[in-house]
C-alpha cells in the first residue's frame, strides 16, 4: 500500500526518501518526462516510467536510450537501468497504485486552430480517478493554462460522482517543468522550480522530493494557477521578443541597419535583454504557450493580450518573408527561382536537437513545393531521414552540390564555419539566405555570393 506522505511530518519524510522507501509513478516519458523520470531513479528512488508508445517503452525496458541529442543523459541511463531502479510500462492500471507519488509529464499541444488540446492530460486524469484511493500526491508538471489544474483536472480526478475527495484520497499540485531541450540535465541541476498545490501543505512536501532529486531551490507559489502563470510568463516573453527584433529586422532591411550590430550594442546596456531574429518562432513550447494565454483571455475579452496575438501574427509571417529574400535574390541573380533546385539547411525548430514541432522549415518546405522548387534538404539530426514528407539528404554536400541557392533554416552547431569559398564555387551565380546570423554578409559578398540574411540590412 501506498505511504500517504501527507501524513508524515517533515522528518518522516525525509527518513524515507533517505531510506529510499518511495516509489515515483512518472506518467509521460518524453522529451521531458523520461529524464525527470531518469534523475529520480538516479537519486534511488524507484521509479516506474508509463506510456502509451510501446515502442518507447520497449527502448526504455531494453536499454536503448532515446533522447540520443540530449547530452549526459545516456550514462544515467544505463546506471539506472542496470541497477532496476527505472522500468517503464505501458500499463497504467497496474503501476499506480504501487506509486506513492505519480508525476505527469503528459504532452499540451495544440491543435490545426491553434486550440490547446489538454486530451492527454484529461484522459490520465479519467483513470486517475480509478487508480487512486491512499492518498497519493498527483504532481502535474505539464504546461497547462491557470486554472486547468484547479478545475478541470481537480473535477476528473474526483470523478462524476465525486468518488475520489481531493486532499484525502489523493492530493493534486504542480511543479512546471521549465527545462530547455538540449540543455535539460544542466538546467535540472541549475533552475529553481515552482512549486503549487490545492492544499497548502502540500507544497513542502513536493519540494522536499524535488530538492532531494535534483537539489535545486523551489519557490513556493501560493496556488496552481500563479505557478502555471509564471511558467506561460517566461515562454511568451520571449515569443513577443522574438517578434519585437523580428519586426525591427524587416524594418532594418529596408534602413540599412544590421540587426545583429544593433542588439550586440544594445546588450551592453544593463537592462536590455537579447534576442535575436529568425525564420519564425516552433518548438513544443513557446508558440503553444502564447496560444494558452490567449485561450484563457478570449474566455473573459477577445481584445485582451494583443500584444500576445500581434506577437504570433509576426512570428508566423516570418517563413513568407525568408521566401521574399530568395525570390529578391534570384531576381538579382537574374535566375528563376520557379522550378529552380534549393538546398534548406536545418528542419529543426532550434539548433541541435532532433525535434521538428512547429519548425518554421516546415512552411518554409511548403511555400518552396508551391512554386515547384526542387528541394535538396540536410540536417545533420535527421541524416537520410523523411521529414514534412521530404527524403532527407544524407550529407551536406549532397544537398549543396548543383543547387541554384542554399537557405540555412537552423543554426545547427554544425553549419557554424561553413566553407564560403567552397559554396562559391559549387554553384552557378552562388545565393546563399542566411536565417540564423552565422554569416557574415561582408563575407558571403566578397566571395560573390549573392546574400540576404534576415534582418541583414548591409
Ligand atoms: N519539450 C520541451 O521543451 C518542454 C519544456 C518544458 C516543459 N514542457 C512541457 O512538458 C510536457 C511534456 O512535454 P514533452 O516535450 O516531454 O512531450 P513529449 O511528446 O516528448 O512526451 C510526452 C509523452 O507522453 C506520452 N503520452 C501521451 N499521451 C499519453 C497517455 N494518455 N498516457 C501515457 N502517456 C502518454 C507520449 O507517448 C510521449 O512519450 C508538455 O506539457 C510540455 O509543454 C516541454
Amino acid at each position: 500500500m501506498p505511504t500517504n506522505l501527507s501524513l508524515l511530518n517533515n522528518s518522516q519524510i525525509k527518513e524515507c526518501l533517505k531510506s529510499k522507501s518511495l516509489k515515483i509513478g512518472v506518467i509521460g516519458i518524453g522529451r521531458i518526462g523520461l529524464p525527470t523520470a531518469l534523475c529520480i531513479a538516479n537519486s534511488g528512488l524507484e521509479t516506474i516510467g508509463i506510456d502509451i508508445n510501446e515502442k518507447l517503452v520497449n527502448m526504455v525496458n531494453s536499454k536503448d536510450y532515446p533522447l540520443k541529442d540530449e547530452p549526459e543523459f545516456d550514462k544515467i541511463f544505463e546506471n539506472v537501468i542496470s541497477q532496476k531502479k527505472l522500468s517503464a510500462t505501458t500499463d497504467i492500471t497496474e503501476a499506480i497504485p504501487k506509486c506513492d507519488v505519480v508525476i505527469l509529464s503528459l504532452p499540451t499541444p495544440m491543435n490545426n486552430q491553434n486550440v490547446p488540446d489538454y486530451t492527454a492530460l484529461l484522459t490520465v486524469g479519467k483513470s486517475l480517478n480509478e487508480l487512486l484511493s491512499d492518498g497519493q500526491i498527483v504532481i502535474v508538471e505539464s504546461t497547462v493554462e491557470p486554472g486547468f489544474v484547479e478545475n478541470e483536472l481537480l473535477e476528473l480526478i474526483e470523478g462524476p460522482q465525486k468518488s475520489l475527495k481531493s486532499g484525502v484520497d489523493f492530493h493534486l499540485a504542480v511543479c512546471p517543468e521549465t527545462a530547455n531541450p538540449g540543455e535539460i540535465m544542466k538546467d535540472f541541476q541549475k533552475l529553481p522550480r515552482l512549486v503549487g498545490s490545492i492544499e497548502e501543505r502540500i507544497s513542502p512536501i513536493v519540494s522536499e522530493l524535488y530538492t532531494y532529486v535534483f537539489g535545486v531551490e523551489l519557490i513556493q507559489m501560493p496556488n496552481c494557477k500563479t505557478a502555471n502563470a509564471v511558467k506561460l510568463t517566461t515562454n511568451v516573453f520571449r515569443d513577443i521578443n522574438i517578434a519585437f527584433v523580428n519586426e525591427l529586422a524587416l524594418l532594418f532591411e529596408k534602413l540599412g541597419i544590421d540587426t545583429h550590430t544593433v542588439i550586440d550594442a544594445a546588450k551592453r546596456k544593463y537592462n536590455f535583454q537579447p534576442h535575436f531574429p529568425g525564420p519564425g518562432v516552433g518548438g513544443p513550447c513557446l508558440p503553444v504557450n502564447s496560444y494558452q494565454y490567449l485561450n484563457s483571455a478570449k474566455k473573459i475579452d477577445d481584445n485582451f493580450l494583443q500584444i500576445v496575438q500581434a506577437a504570433r501574427k509576426i512570428n508566423e509571417t516570418m517563413p513568407h518573408h525568408v521566401i521574399n529574400l530568395l525570390i529578391s535574390a534570384f531576381e538579382q541573380s537574374e535566375k528563376n527561382l520557379d522550378n529552380s533546385t534549393v538546398a534548406i539547411l536545418g528542419v529543426s525548430y532550434k539548433p541541435n536537437v532532433h525535434d521538428i514541432q512547429i519548425a518554421p522549415s516546415e512552411q518554409i518546405i511548403k511555400l518552396l513545393n508551391q512554386k515547384n522548387v526542387k528541394l535538396k534538404i540536410f540536417d545533420p539530426y535527421f541524416i537520410s531521414e523523411t521529414v514534412f514528407e521530404e527524403k532527407l539528404k544524407n550529407s551536406i554536400d549532397d544537398a549543396i552540390n548543383a543547387s541554384d541557392a542554399i537557405v540555412i533554416v537552423t543554426g545547427h552547431k554544425e553549419f557554424d564555419n561553413l566553407d564560403l569559398e567552397k559554396i562559391s564555387k559549387s554553384m552557378n551565380k552562388p545565393i546563399l539566405i542566411d536565417c540564423t546570423g552565422k554569416i557574415n554578409p561582408l563575407q558571403a559578398k566578397s566571395k560573390g555570393i549573392i546574400f540576404r540574411g534576415i534582418g541583414r540590412g548591409n
